[in-house]
């Protein structure tokens, strides 16, 4: 967002010039922007995604504050511009969800003010009371984000008595500037690490992560700096830290970096380094940069704070890139702008092929949301193809999964798999498809789709990764595709990819097909209906109006533990 947020400031001021105070409580100052109750979403576009997370209305980007509470219910703040398709005027909104699927739209949970705009940031539990504004409860919440003037970013706090709904601002804010004072220093990521907690930040322009320590979360000393590593493009932004398992035992420290613009297919990409971490400083394994995801619409994601220990990590991004987040027809057409993409569960493995280090990304338990029984399984297609209509499945979204044994020793390996969801009306269609021989290349396109992709020159329209084999004769190919995004998670999730569209026509055919695949090679495809989780909240005349009650969060959700 390198040039949009010099003229943030301004265009905040020009919406309303006649308030100047910063109130102690957040509250909104644009009229229109309510401060009691959710914004009310329409939720039956076309485009409308109906398993992934998008804002009732106008424009979003990335996740902040992510964070499990006591009761079990994940909570999602983004950046939300409530009053315009474009960003702009920057408020913390607020999503709760049970099973990371089904979100439940809040009211806004931190408000811009006139001269100021709620950037990028992250919420944690003071369990122990350190900050010392939590006396008489265990569970109270601190919001860390970055605030936003024409002059500065600096970092502000906020709490919140009942449980992350509503915010008060710390009085003596800011509680860290840069040094000498910088317009592009933001994203502050916070984690408890042993007795005292650790913020990660971007010094944007100088390709620096900042490492800053606490006893409580107001006062905070520099500890270190992990400095020009990866992929700079034109700025940092969005960094986090996080412990993260590893595959058969011990576990490893993570940085992810988001990089914006500078991906190798333009815009915005989130790249990451395994490490250590002593509590004030990162080293990363080696001097490779990696990837998070193939795709060109992952961006600014964030790790869910307050999880288990023996929990994996859980990543929700932004399903977007900045080269065209703000041009996407959704905008005119629907009303609103960007959707969140899976929720993912990380874990690191080693050395499982030659490539070393990688970040695995799986979707989080789909379970909740598929439908009774599936729309196709087949468990030994040879060398043939299946096709199936899907227009009886309302959401328009489905889970898919491929999964292949009995590969023949790597040199051997022949054919391939391909998938294709088509419009029977317009002859559109997303598709993807893995070379079992050479390199073992995978390829998505999203050319085949009439309008957007056609007319933006940055919406790049195909992808593709190596993927080497697995020794032990396997490959998993899966995924969600949901009305105008489309997931693939490839061989168990070593590479994963996300892509947007905007078809004119409905998608409503799907078509898996092996060709040349070696005789003794087993394809077992199952195809998912999935439930639409926003319809299921719609009230009579269609409309999602979220939580116009009390905040109550109901039973404790179980969270999903490694198989290993
Ligand atoms: C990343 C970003 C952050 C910033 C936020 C503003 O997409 O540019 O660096 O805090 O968006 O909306």
């Amino acid at each position: 967002m390198l040039l949009l947020s010099l003229a943030f400031a301004a265009m905040a001021v020009a919406q309303n010039a006649s308030t100047s105070l910063t109130p102690a409580t957040t509250t909104a100052f644009d009229a229109g922007v309510p401060t009691d109750a959710p914004i009310p979403g329409d939720y039956n576009g076309q485009w409308r995604p109906q398993v992934h997370f998008s804002p009732p209305t106008n424009f979003m980007n990335d996740p902040n504050g992510c964070f499990l509470d006591g009761n079990g219910t994940w909570h999602l703040y983004y950046q939300y511009n409530p009053t315009a398709t474009v960003a702009g005027n920057q408020h913390w909104g607020h999503a709760t969800s049970k099973d990371l699927y089904t979100w439940q739209n809040e009211k806004i949970a931190i408000f811009a003010t006139p001269d100021s705009q709620i950037f990028s940031g992250s919420i944690v539990i003071d369990t122990n009371n350190t900050s010392g504004f939590f006396p008489n409860q265990t569970d109270g919440v601190v919001a860390i984000y970055t605030l936003n003037t024409a002059a500065e970013q600096t970092q502000e706090i906020a709490y919140s008595f009942d449980g992350g709904y509503t915010f008060t601002n710390y009085t003596s804010n800011p509680v860290l500037r840069a040094s000498p004072p910088s317009n592009q220093f933001r994203d502050p990521k916070v984690i408890w690490y042993e007795d005292h907690w650790v913020m990660v930040i971007a010094y944007s322009q100088e390709f620096v992560i900042g490492i800053f320590t606490s006893p409580d979360l107001k006062e905070w000393t520099h500890a270190s700096n992990f400095t020009s590593h990866g992929l700079l493009g034109l700025q940092y932004e969005c960094p986090n830290l996080v412990s993260m398992p590893v595959l058969g035992g011990d576990s490893m420290w993570l940085m992810a970096i988001s990089i914006n613009p500078g991906a190798p297919l333009g815009g915005s990409i989130t790249e990451y380094f395994p490490g250590t971490f002593n509590g004030t400083h990162f080293e990363a394994v080696d001097a490779a940069a990696r990837i998070a995801d193939f795709g060109k619409d992952s961006y600014a994601g964030q790790f869910f704070y307050g999880l288990p220990e023996e929990a994996d990590p859980v990543f929700i991004a932004w399903s977007s890139n900045w080269q065209y987040a703000q041009q996407v027809p959704t905008g005119p057409q629907e009303g609103w702008r960007s959707a969140m993409g899976l929720p993912r569960r990380s874990y690191l493995v080693n050395n499982a092929t030659r490539t070393g280090w990688a970040l695995i990304s799986v979707p989080y338990d789909l379970t909740p949301i598929l439908l009774p029984s599936p729309l196709i399984t087949n468990s030994s297609l040879g060398n043939s193809t299946l096709l199936a209509d899907y227009s009886s499945v309302s959401s328009g979204a489905l889970y898919f999964r491929v999964n292949v044994t009995n590969l023949p020793p790597l040199a051997q390996a022949t054919g391939t798999l391909n998938f294709t969801f088509s419009s029977s009306s317009t002859r559109e269609s997303v598709s993807g498809g893995f070379y079992f021989s050479g390199d073992n290349p995978f390829w998505l396109s999203r050319q085949n789709v009439l309008g957007f992709s056609q007319t933006n020159p940055f919406f790049t329209d195909k992808f593709s990764v190596g993927n080497v084999l697995n020794p032990d004769g396997t490959f998993t190919l899966e995924g969600v595709i949901d009305r105008s995004i489309l997931e693939v998670f490839l061989d168990g999730g070593r590479n994963s990819a996300t892509a947007t569209f905007y078809p004119e026509g409905v998608l409503d055919t799907v078509e898996v097909r092996t060709s040349g695949i070696n005789e003794e090679t087993v394809v077992a495809v199952e195809v998912w209906g999935l439930k639409s989780t926003w319809a299921e909240q719609a009230s009579e005349d269609g409309i999602v109006y979220g939580n116009v009650g009390s905040s109550a969060s109901g039973n404790a959700t179980q969270v999903v533990r490694r198989k290993m």
